[in-house]
């Protein structure tokens, strides 16, 4: 008896994808790129990629294949630090992060109690990942396990893979946010994460949300249970080193540690799955100890400048004697939009400010297999490889009647993906394809399916 399996489908059109990571070797190295390209899809997965002609001929039988002319297809972007519970907040006037915090996040995290609350925005939230052709993100819920599920559901709707967990967070915070005990706080994130943790493609993280919200303790158990589903892929998820006032109230709440880094790291925090946020204003001593453990950096450029935090160094954080594993991210709400090429044009200006450029092929890494090197989850998606799960997003590179006209002047495909990710234009992921399948497609009467009603 064979076993059943889906029909071949594949995507035509001009390819990149990236395999190495380009800050580390030469650019040329690190990606592949097909004029007329083709990927095959079964079961989810990516089963073939290459030239068309090579591809096709190995596939005789493939006939339902989506065409894609004046495009780019590119694996599925990677955002690797966001706030969904932020969405309804996004924009708000005024202020740095401690008072922003106070004024603006604390007051919306406490809605998400009410878990049709929490679904009405988990639900807004993926449209809006999706329509930027972000396939994948590493997600802060808060203190509520209804804001967990709500994400959680939602991402098992589209089958997407995505990361979060119950925010730990027990004190400076106003008590209609706080955890009632460090105790009780760490066996809910423990009881969520028997409850998701690869569950379909849904993944967990411990999340402390940073050193002043927590206590010792809390920091104490939530390093405890970190440390005992490290080996079953678990992650650890807080916010380093943002700006210089949150900087210095670490110092005075936990005076015996040498740095930011340290407090975390006397907790069993920092090691090799830990993803922390920002890392704008890091010594030379934490980015040796943040290499030393491998852990990952969550650059967030659109939310640096907006709420006035530091300047990100991606130059410290990919020193070749000692680099990280970088991704970037939109930390929606202090980031100002859900687009990572958009967090891509703000990289480009925020290094620039330290004298230094990005080129787009190094961008477009960081959108794609760098977010996913970065989550541990390159052996599955952040480029478009057999074996690979087939998350995919199509760019339009005529997605509006100036960048049709500006696109003219562009001499290849890097000076194209340049000016997209300068211009940030509306409207230019064209569609998105999550294990295989088409759950977003700009041009349909209704441009969303969640995975179970989709053909
Ligand atoms: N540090 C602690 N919490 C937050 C948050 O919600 N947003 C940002 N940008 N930084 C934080
Ligand atoms: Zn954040």
């Amino acid at each position: 008896m064979t076993l059943t399996t889906s029909p071949e489908k594949g995507i035509r059109g001009e390819i990149l994808t990236f395999k190495a990571d380009p800050f580390l070797l030469p650019c040329e190295e690190c990606y592949d790129h097909y004029t007329d390209g083709l990927v095959v899809i079964r079961d989810g997965l990516i089963t073939d990629v290459g030239e068309y002609a090579d591809v096709k001929e190995r596939h005789p039988g493939l006939n339902d294949i989506d065409t894609y002319t004046d495009s780019v297809i590119m694996a599925g972007f990677v955002d690797c630090h966001v706030h969904y519970v932020q969405s309804p907040m996004i924009g708000s006037y005024g202020d740095t992060l401690l008072d922003w915090l106070r004024q603006y996040a604390f007051p919306t995290e406490a809605r998400y109690r009410d878990k049709e609350f929490a679904d009405s925005v988990a639900r807004i939230f993926f449209r809006q990942l999706l329509m930027n052709g972000t396939t994948t993100a590493n997600v802060f819920s808060t203190t509520f396990q209804e804001s967990v599920d709500a994400l959680f559901e939602e991402s098992e709707r589209y089958n997407t893979r995505m990361i979060s967990g119950k925010v730990l967070q027990d004190r400076n915070l106003p008590d209609y946010l706080s955890d009632r005990s460090a105790g009780e706080s760490v066996e809910i994130s423990e009881h969520l994460l028997h409850k998701w943790h690869g569950r379909g493609r849904q993944l967990y993280a411990v999340i402390p949300r940073f050193a002043p919200t927590s206590t010792p303790e809390q920091l104490r158990l939530a390093g405890e249970l970190y440390q005992r589903y490290i080996d079953k892929g678990v992650y650890m998820h807080t916010h380093l080193d943002e700006s210089e006032d949150e900087i210095k109230w670490v110092a005075s709440l936990f005076p015996d540690a040498r740095n930011y880094t340290d407090v975390y790291s006397r907790y069993g925090l920092v090691d090799r799955r830990s993803v922390f946020a920002h890392c704008c204003i890091v010594s030379a001593d934490e980015w040796q100890t943040l290499h030393d453990r491998d852990c990952a950096v969550a650059h967030c450029p659109s939310s640096n400048l907006f709420l006035g935090d530091g300047e990100f160094r991606y130059r410290e954080a990919k020193d070749i004697t000692r680099p990280c594993r970088l991704g970037v991210a939109t930390d929606v709400g202090g980031g100002t939009n859900f687009s990572i090429i958009r967090q891509l044009g703000e990289a480009y200006k925020v290094a620039m400010l330290h004298g230094h450029t990005i080129d787009a092929m190094r961008s477009y890494y960081l959108a794609t297999l760098g977010g996913a090197q970065a989550l541990h989850l390159d052996d599955r998606i952040g480029s478009l490889r057999a074996g690979n799960e087939a998350d995919i997003t199509v760019l339009d590179l005529k997605c509006n009647e100036f960048v049709d006209w500006r696109m003219q002047y562009a001499r290849d495909l890097s000076e194209k993906l340049f000016v997209l990710q300068t211009l940030g234009p509306d409207r230019v992921v064209r569609a998105t394809y999550v294990a295989g399948r088409k759950i977003y497609d700009r041009d349909r009467e209704e441009p969303f399916s969640y995975a179970a009603t989709d053909k």
